[in-house]
């Protein structure tokens, strides 16, 4: 009876399907910008173009709302670490978000910002109080019955590993972060979690002092030999397997790494434009969903998450704003296939985007008082975003007059074109007449997305953290205008 085959067909496709596990490929979403796409926008997005999972940095009640029933695995940050010291808030914590555990696919709950950062920075209290609020969040889950699939856990990053490696098999954690990073180890063993790693490629291969050409899949003109006949020929695989030696030296070598974040700006970084972008993924995706594997992993599949969905032009950290797939307005900036299929496509747009009325706000050209126009300059970028003006970025080489309109335009776009944001002491006005240029784009922005539930703690400056000498809109080069004014 041709029914009785069925069930076994069934099985075996089951079967199949637990071990010939596919590499996820993940986008982040950050909200750290003035205009937001809203959160059913963004599971709309993610499912037009096939990405099955997702990270945000968030928790908030709005976002696992939007996800519920989408079929999207789904990455949380908890941040409110002093309060979840607390094994009973903890639990409330996790009772709370319940229905949305039931309702969907959430899988990890990120604690805090990378906290070994602190650990870097000389707060070993703020490191540990993280660790507690991972123990008592994991112990709250497993009360809860969530345990098996919802891990509590943190991010880790290259400034974790010693500084001055050549090749993977150097690799090593540094010794001041050991005891707690041996101790975290184990902890992600007992949990059965993965150890996950934030990957900003053009920070690590300046860091070690690694050819340009080694950042793209399958191009680079370096090859790097190591131990055992190993050959790396891409930051991607040389990071992957550093930490893969960093874990083997501290007798973790069996645990599952996913790259929690990986992405290359478009702007901001004198090697990043959309093209170079879209080479980047173009390079990475298939291979990661090629489960190729690296020499220390061969056939792994590698969880990745690709960073990130949309710019963030209010992250504190100037490097960091220009990592989205997508503008403000839900346009992709360049092709990238998020199947891992290579094709050669633009993801979708963005449905339901509201654009403002293409209206600018530009400066009137009048140097009369340049202590006054500089003042204003200087306030307009404090209060918006200017990282598109730094050496090297796309607008940087605007007239002075043009740099002090794209600061005006930023503040009145960040201001939501409210016509009190376009004053400037009388140095302003408001046109229709686009100032753009063929390289620098003076933005007009979309209409007001979702502003509340909004919680943002600072990352923690520490040393090397994210850090480049890239994108830094210096107060020298404000005052650079203003001496410019002066001649
Ligand atoms: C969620 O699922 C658990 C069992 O897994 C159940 O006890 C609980 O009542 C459910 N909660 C909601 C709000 O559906
Ligand atoms: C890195 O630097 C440290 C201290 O300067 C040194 O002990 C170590 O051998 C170096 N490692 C490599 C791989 O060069
Ligand atoms: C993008 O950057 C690459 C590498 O720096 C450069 O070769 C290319 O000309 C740039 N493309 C555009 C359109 O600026």
């Amino acid at each position: 009876m041709a029914s009785k085959t069925i069930p076994f067909v069934y099985l075996l496709m089951i079967l199949m399907a637990k071990t010939d596990v596919d590499a996820v490929i993940g986008v982040n979403w950050g909200r750290e910008s003035a205009q937001r796409l809203i959160p059913s926008q963004v599971v709309d997005l993610l499912l037009q173009n096939g990405v099955k999972e997702a990270r945000i940095y968030s928790s908030m009640d709005d976002l696992l709302k939007a996800f519920v029933g989408s079929g999207i695995g789904l990455s949380l940050t908890a941040f409110d670490t002093t309060v979840l010291q607390d094994y009973n808030q903890c639990l409330k914590w996790v009772q709370r978000r319940m229905p949305y555990f039931n309702d969907s696919s959430v899988r990890r709950v990120y604690v805090g910002v990378s906290p070994f950062m602190l650990g870097l920075s000389n707060n070993k209290a703020g490191l540990k109080q993280n660790m507690k609020v991972m123990y008592n969040l994991q112990k709250a889950l497993n009360d809860a019955d969530w345990g098996r699939q919802v891990k509590a856990l943190f991010s880790h990053s290259s400034t974790e590993l010693k500084p001055n490696i050549t090749k993977p098999s150097e690799a090593e954690f540094l010794d001041e972060i050991k005891p707690e990073m041996e101790e975290t180890l184990r902890f992600l063993e007992l949990n059965n979690a993965p150890f996950v790693v934030d990957m900003i490629p053009p920070i690590e291969l300046e860091k070690y002092k690694l050819d340009p050409s080694f950042a793209f899949v399958g191009e680079s003109t370096q090859v790097i030999k190591d131990v055992n006949g190993a050959i790396y020929t891409n930051i991607f695989e040389f990071m992957y397997d550093a930490y893969v030696w960093a874990l083997i030296k501290l007798k973790a070598p069996k645990l599952k790494i996913i790259v929690g974040q990986v992405g290359w700006p478009s702007d901001c970084y004198a090697r990043g434009n959309a093209s170079t972008v879209e080479r980047f993924f173009k390079g990475l995706l298939p291979y990661v969903s090629s489960k190729k594997g690296t020499p220390l992993r061969p056939g792994a599949p590698i969880d990745t998450f690709v960073h990130a969905l949309t710019d963030e032009n209010k992250t504190p950290n100037n490097f960091m704003r220009h990592f989205g797939i997508y503008r403000s307005n839900g346009k992709p900036k360049f092709k990238i296939d998020l199947t891992g299929l290579g094709r050669d496509i633009y993801p979708s747009s963005a449905k339901g985007i509201m654009k403002m009325p293409e209206r600018w706000c530009v400066f009137n050209g009048n140097r009369a008082d340049y202590p006054m126009v500089e003042k204003q300059l200087k306030y307009a970028c404090k209060n918006s975003d200017c990282s598109s003006v730094s050496p090297g970025s796309s607008c940087s080489d605007l007239s002075p007059n043009q740099i002090v309109s794209f600061a005006f335009n930023m503040y009145f776009q960040f201001k939501f074109q409210d016509e009190s944001a376009c004053h400037f002491n009388g140095l302003s006005y408001i046109t229709v007449e686009n100032p753009s240029t063929p390289t620098c784009m003076f933005p007009i922005e979309v209409v007001r997305g979702q502003q509340e539930n909004y919680y943002y703690k600072p990352i923690p400056k520490a040393k090397g953290h994210h850090q480049s000498p890239n994108c830094v809109v210096s107060l020298f080069l404000l005052s650079l205008v203003g001496a410019l004014f002066w001649n």
